[in-house]
């Protein structure tokens, strides 16, 4: 049981902080990006690259690998000030001579989160398990848009994680999640974090909410396809995507107007049916905008090998057998493929939009909040904007990470540009092939002047009827503001 101790955690965090105990060094070292497991035995091998007895290396053993050390080895390195509030808030416990870690704490952006030690997910209680930051945490957190908002609702929160760095831009936020232990530990890290403006709840999807409407709902929902098993942290009883489908129809009575949902999710492509017209069936009439990146798609066979070898290792059958039942599932019900990605839905009264994309994978090095914003504003252009009249009177602006590449060929021995191509780079990368004509006309786009004003220019300087200069403008724009190349 964690408990908050009376004083203030500054000074452990300041330890942590100071020891070295912060994202860039998991990020750095690498040895730290592979969780401690008994099944892949590379617990020794994570021990040996922590032997030097630094105070890192002591909060390493006991915080990330979770191994008990002497407690007068741990003296000498820590404070006596660091292990009281450790051992008063239950974080450390001591074992004879030992000290005893009973949680996880993975750093991120200045903060400090506790949840359950890796090796539950390898033992009978990884169905009660509250999870630690993995990379759809990662990646819902530089997803999410990080405007000011009222009410935000972190929906299966866990550690409660990204409530916590939502509080910074949000009046409220609620946390909730099925698991009662999750609210323990979202109310211990809101603590350890001075984070005072995150209320959790427990309880099924939308059931604690009742009633309420938020500016921003996000998850990273229990998304995955399996015949359930029970492991809530992150599988759900709902056959097949059920779950996600579910959450994306009932979510636009939660949301206000204007506010966003924004989710990690995986849906199945069946036999009969593309994974294209499944979403699309989903976001029909709900009200809303949607938007979805699909980053990958797996056979059966290699989702299931991945998820039983990887995530979910903990079942009384064997790896085999898992497999064995896995695949059955997914043949009885006409399973081609598992797809994955994000999805962004905002509500907004009007005729609505749904945009369903590709990528070959997701860059989260870099938040990314603020493209779905603009793409979201750029489509509104888009569907609203259509007559050329209109288009004219838009006043682009490139944004400041647009570029230019440039190749050039050989031509009677001399170097001459045969092709270029705007791109912008970032976790949602986009780019267009484009004629030297258009890039004069795309230096242009300060975001003070119209369209209209540039394809004036522009046929002035290469001697072409306006008309047709303008015509050519307008398609070249629409498929600019589409690429979130040119921002309104
Ligand atoms: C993949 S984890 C995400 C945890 C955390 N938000 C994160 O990103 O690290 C999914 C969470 O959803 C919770 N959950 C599972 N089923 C739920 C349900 N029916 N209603 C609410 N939460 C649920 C689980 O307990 C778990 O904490």
């Amino acid at each position: 049981m964690l408990t908050p101790f009376a004083a203030s955690p500054q000074p452990l965090l300041e330890f942590f902080r100071e020891a070295g105990y912060v994202h860039e060094q998991f990020q750095r070292n690498p040895a730290l990006r592979d969780l401690p497991s008994r099944r892949l035995g590379n617990l020794p091998d994570l021990l040996e690259r922590t032997t030097e007895p630094t105070a890192l290396n002591a909060l390493l053993r006991l915080f990330f690998l979770g191994v008990p050390l002497e407690s007068e080895a741990v003296a000498g390195l820590v404070p006596l000030s660091v292990i009281t509030p450790l051992l008063e808030t239950g974080m450390l416990v001591r074992d004879g001579g030992r000290l005893a870690p009973t949680v996880m704490l993975t750093p991120c952006e200045g903060f400090l989160f506790a949840a359950d030690p890796a090796s539950t997910l390898e033992s009978p209680e990884a169905s009660g398990m509250v999870l630690w930051p993995n990379p759809s945490t990662r990646l819902l957190q530089m997803f999410t848009i990080r405007r000011p908002a009222g009410a935000t609702l972190d929906l299966g929160t866990g550690s409660g994680i990204l409530a916590i760095l939502a509080s910074g831009h949000s009046r409220r936020v609620v946390a909730t999640d099925l698991n009662p232990r999750a609210a323990e530990f979202v109310r211990f890290n809101a603590w350890l974090n001075g984070v005072t403006n995150v209320e959790c709840l427990t309880g099924d999807t939308f059931e604690p909410v009742q009633g309420w409407t938020f500016d921003l709902i996000f998850s990273n929902p229990p998304f995955f396809v399996t015949p359930s098993t029970g492991q809530i942290y992150c599988e759900n009883s709902l056959e097949l995507d059920g779950y996600c489908r579910d959450l994306i129809r009932a979510a636009p009575r939660y949301l206000g107007e204007g506010g966003f949902l924004q989710i990690t999710l995986e849906w199945v492509q069946v036999r009969g049916q593309s994974w294209r017209d499944r979403l699309a069936e989903w976001l029909t009439d709900t009200g809303c905008d949607a938007w979805v990146l699909r980053s990958y798609a797996r056979s059966g066979a290699a989702y299931a090998s991945e998820r039983i070898n990887g995530i979910m290792p903990y079942s009384p059958l064997t790896a085999n057998q898992r497999f064995g039942e896995w695949m059955a599932y997914y043949r009885a019900r006409g399973v081609e493929e598992i797809h994955g990605g994000i999805l962004a839905m905002r509500r907004r009264t009007g005729k609505n939009w749904i945009r369903l994309e590709d990528v070959a994978g997701l860059d989260v090095a870099e938040p990314f909040g603020e493209s779905i914003v603009e793409l979201f504003t750029n489509q509104d252009k888009l569907e609203t904007d259509v007559s050329v009249d209109q288009m004219m009177a838009w006043k682009p602006r490139l944004p400041p990470n647009a570029q230019i590449d440039q190749q050039l060929s050989l031509v009677e021995g001399e170097w001459k540009p045969s092709s270029m191509q705007l791109r912008r780079p970032g976790a949602l990368p986009s780019s267009l092939a484009l004629d030297p004509q258009v890039a004069r006309f795309l230096g242009g786009c300060d975001g003070a002047r119209t369209v209209h004003e540039l394809a004036q220019d522009l046929a002035a300087a290469v001697k072409i009827a306006p008309d047709q200069v303008l015509r050519q403008c307008c398609a070249v724009m629409r498929k600019l503001v589409e690429r979130r190349l040119v921002l309104l």
